[in-house]
């Protein structure tokens, strides 16, 4: 009998190391580092709290049409669900939040920043539940709607004449000089005791009775602080710390290639560096839009555009149809990403992605989700069928009715859409 029990507690303590050890790689599995585990990834719990936890964790879906197209799964992430209507949400909320933790910003401050862009309507839309204002500074040639929807969300507008950056007077130049001065105001107010409560009450342009401001006094508010979403490192730590780790939360860390443009560089840098370190045989590549620089850099380590080489650059910045992508100088955020290459996306490739997506998928999409799905495209044709591959799908094309989705705006230039499938893509 005894050889018998012997060899029952050799099987049970067999079976309890095995199991321990199968815990213990399960564990391992999951957990692949301390670091990243603390962070948001998406919650279980029915009710968000409030508006800012509203912000990420948005879904990944499979685009159907170009997957069954190329052989690859092409996932995108779905940054037009935001609260604020795009992936710049994500930034706001990050450069308000380390703005109040470090102090630079105080609460019923104003936050600034010189952009008509996304970014300028997610500060809009977040500052206020961080109890802040917020002070748009935007180019007088910009686009009536934008003015008006950051006012109906409460922002104060400065139009201002279009001038190079360079020039003190450029709008981002601006957006940085009202930060100061409301500094400057608000320990003026605060030495001679002005402050007084009623001021206080005050948040992002609306009274403590609902009343709209339209004049933005910066003496009303406890001193100010320029977002920079250009250069400010909180954008990258805002796809590096939320961003990043939901991609791989949500394959399940099985994906082969992430691929975005870049504006700020923020999405594809913090992106990019977080998949890079959770496995290095990601790869992330660059789609760079017509007249951008980027492309030339990742791949010839220069920033040279032919454009600007013959001296043609038009008044449109970068000579393109697109929003919100492509830029000719490096800024904090891009210097971040860890990029296998790049790829160049033209136009009309844009404008037919975007209306084959509609047409086969029901996404309805703006100009720089568009031009991140021609890149997924290309990475596929690059890699091969059998990947994975993730893009972001930055916004809805509701806020670009009047030039990317307008027929009369394409037509001038030459950008009327007439593929029936992915042919100008060279697929078939
Ligand atoms: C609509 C839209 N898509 C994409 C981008 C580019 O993202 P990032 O600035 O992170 O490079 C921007 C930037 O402003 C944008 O407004």
């Amino acid at each position: 009998m005894a050889p018998v029990r012997t060899t029952g507690a050799v099987v049970a303590a067999i079976a309890v190391s095995v199991a321990l050890f199968s815990l213990f790689l399960c564990n391992h599995k999951s957990k692949p580092s301390s670091k990243k585990t603390k962070l948001s990834l998406p919650s279980k719990k029915n009710t968000r709290t409030g508006l800012v936890d509203a912000i990420g964790n948005t879904p990944l879906i499979r685009i159907n049409s170009l997957s069954d197209a190329t052989g690859c799964e092409i996932l995108g992430k779905c940054e037009f669900l935001n609260p604020g209507g795009s992936v710049k949400d994500r930034v706001a909320v990050k450069i308000i939040e380390e703005a109040l933790e470090s102090g630079k910003l105080a609460p019923g401050g104003v936050v600034t920043e010189g952009s008509a862009g996304s970014t300028a309507i997610s500060l809009a839309t977040v500052a206020p539940a961080y109890g802040c204002k917020c002070h748009v500074v935007i180019p007088d040639d910009a686009a009536i709607e934008k003015s008006q929807i950051l006012e109906a969300l409460g922002a104060t507008v400065e139009r201002v004449r279009p001038v190079s950056i360079t020039h003190r007077d450029h709008f981002v130049n601006i957006a940085r000089r009202r930060a100061s001065e409301a500094n400057e105001l608000a320990s003026k107010d605060l030495e001679s005791g002005q402050m007084n409560g009623k001021d206080l009450e005050q948040i992002n342009g609306f009274g403590s009775g609902g009343e709209k401001h339209t004049s933005f006094s910066l003496s009303n508010c406890k001193g100010g602080f320029f977002a920079d979403q250009f250069e400010n490192l909180a954008n990258f730590r805002a796809h590096y710390d939320g961003t990043g780790p939901e991609i791989w939360e949500q394959t399940g860390g099985k994906l082969d290639a992430f691929v975005a443009a870049a504006g700020t560089g923020g999405t594809v840098a913090g992106v990019s560096k977080y998949l890079q370190e959770m496995n290095p045989k990601i790869r992330s590549f660059l789609v760079d839009p017509p007249g951008s620089g980027l492309f030339n850099k990742v791949t010839r380590g220069v920033m040279y555009t032919k454009e600007e080489a013959e001296g043609r650059r038009l008044k449109n910045p970068f000579d393109t149809v697109t929003e919100g992508i492509g830029i000719n100088r490096l800024t904090q955020n891009f210097l971040m990403a860890k990029l296998d290459g790049a790829f160049r996306g033209t136009d009309i490739e844009a404008v037919e992605m975007s209306r084959f997506l509609l047409k086969n998928d029901g996404l309805f999409l703006g100009s720089s989700s568009a031009m991140n799905c021609v890149g997924a495209v290309r990475v596929a044709q690059s890699i091969g069928p059998g990947h994975t591959i993730v893009t972001i799908l930055c916004d809805s094309g509701m806020r670009h009715l009047s030039k990317f989705y307008s027929d009369e705006y394409l037509s001038q230039f030459g950008l009327t859409p007439k593929a029936n499938g992915l042919e100008f893509l060279g697929v078939q």
